[in-house]
């Protein structure tokens, strides 16, 4: 396989990129769907918008993540929304480099386990390895890739990538047991459920719930919360709401962060995504963070298109990094992804990449230029890349 065809294989699902229009209308929901979603409130009453989105994006039968057609929908030209990894693999080449300062730091054990939760189609995966391979260092026979994603398709076309490029050696079938290694998440975070609250008269918040209109559509409604976890969550981080502030709270992510840093023996856990301090989350001019994408068009409306678009919210990473020290980690750090992709060495595996015969002047052209998007603090450069460890010397930090 030539460099070129490498290149595109790790790619694949961009080259195939057809034009898509942002301001095309968005699809009707799943009928069915929106069926059970209105019967489940008839049942029980108004629901949490946590389980709105968690039926929206995670229904077995018809939410947006476990749908058939992984290749379409979410990341990606042809789906819904662009991440990093998908650009271009040099972002995986950068991490891969992190994860050889990682693994030399751990003292090079022979078993180098890399969880990635949230895999996708695994465009990051296949930039990992094909980094690996590239610089030829021996982290690439000791590496082992368990990939991770509430959607068994996408893992289904995350194997069929990684063979057609000829990567998939290092892959093995995920388990819990606790490794030496890396937990690494990619805009994860951002599609855990969240409830919504809303400032109150008296200081104390008031909970946004999902009811039925009189035209039978969806409507939200507010009401006394359905747990004091959300109004704990808040006054934990000193966070007070103004009266009619709406705002996003994320309490799933303590239970992905115990349950993920629990199977990692010593070794760390990368998160990377859109996401501030609470002080700045929750500050009153910026008010809801909660996006719905569908083919590259961004937009606020939740109860369009549901189980046809994504759902997302901007993470919360003062309770991000509570809970990870709740789970017994060391904090190593946070920083910008520009930042963090610039002190990897990114500039230089480009020229490196430029210098390659194989390299044509339009590959060259379209790695720059999605580096550029993954450094513009306006893209993707702007996110938030926190760290913690377990278990390895303090002197590794990302920051
Ligand atoms: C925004 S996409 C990001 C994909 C990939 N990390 C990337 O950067 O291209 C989110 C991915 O996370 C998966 N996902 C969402 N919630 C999840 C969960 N609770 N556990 C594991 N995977 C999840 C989705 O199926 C989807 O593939």
């Amino acid at each position: 396989m030539t460099d070129q065809e490498r290149i595109g294989a790790v790619r694949a699902g961009i080259r195939r990129a057809i034009d898509l229009d942002p301001r095309a209308p968005l699809p009707p929901g799943d009928p069915d769907l929106e069926a059970r979603i209105r019967e489940e409130i008839q049942r029980v009453g108004p629901m949490t918008f946590a389980r709105f989105m968690e039926l929206a994006l995670y229904d077995p039968a018809g939410g947006y993540y476990t749908l058939p057609d992984a290749r379409d929908r979410g990341p990606g030209r042809r789906g819904d929304f662009l991440t990093a990894p998908e650009g271009h693999p040099i972002f995986g080449w950068a991490i891969a480099r992190h994860l050889e300062a990682l693994w030399d730091a751990l003292g090079r054990p022979a078993r180098f386990v890399v969880r990635e939760h949230g895999a996708g189609t695994g465009a990051l995966a296949a930039g990992i390895l094909d980094g690996l391979g590239r610089s030829a260092t021996p982290l690439a026979g000791a590496i082992r890739y368990q990939a991770i994603d509430a959607a068994p398709d996408r893992l289904e076309a995350l194997r069929e990538r990684l063979a057609a490029a000829g990567l998939d050696a290092a892959l093995e079938t995920a388990t819990d047991r606790p490794e030496a290694g890396a937990i690494l998440a990619n805009e994860l975070l951002d599609a855990l459920p969240v409830h919504r609250v809303e400032g109150g008269r008296d200081g104390r918040i008031l909970e946004r719930f999902v009811t039925i209109a009189p035209n039978d559509g969806l409507r939200e409604r507010t009401g006394p919360p359905s747990t004091p976890a959300l109004q704990e969550r808040l006054d934990v981080e000193n966070i007070r709401l103004e009266p009619g502030q709406v705002a996003e709270v994320c309490l799933a992510l303590d239970g992905w962060l115990a349950g993920a840093a629990a199977t990692l023996e010593r070794g760390e856990l990368l998160l990377i995504d859109y996401g501030h301090p609470a002080a700045e989350l929750y500050r009153p001019d910026r008010g809801s963070r909660l996006r719905a994408y569908h083919r590259h068009r961004v937009h606020a409306d939740p109860f369009a298109a549901i189980g046809r678009q994504d759902l997302t919210a901007h993470v919360d990473l003062t309770a991000v990094e509570r809970a990870a020290g709740r789970a017994g980690l060391e904090p190593l750090g946070r920083t910008t992804q520009a930042q963090f992709l610039q002190r990897l060495g990114i500039g230089e595996l480009l020229v490196g990449l430029q210098s390659l015969p194989a390299t044509s002047l339009e590959s060259y052209l379209e790695a720059k230029s999605a580096l550029v998007r993954m450094l513009d603090p306006r893209a993707t450069g702007g996110f938030a890349v926190v760290a913690f460890g377990r278990g390895f010397p303090a002197t590794f930090r990302i920051a």
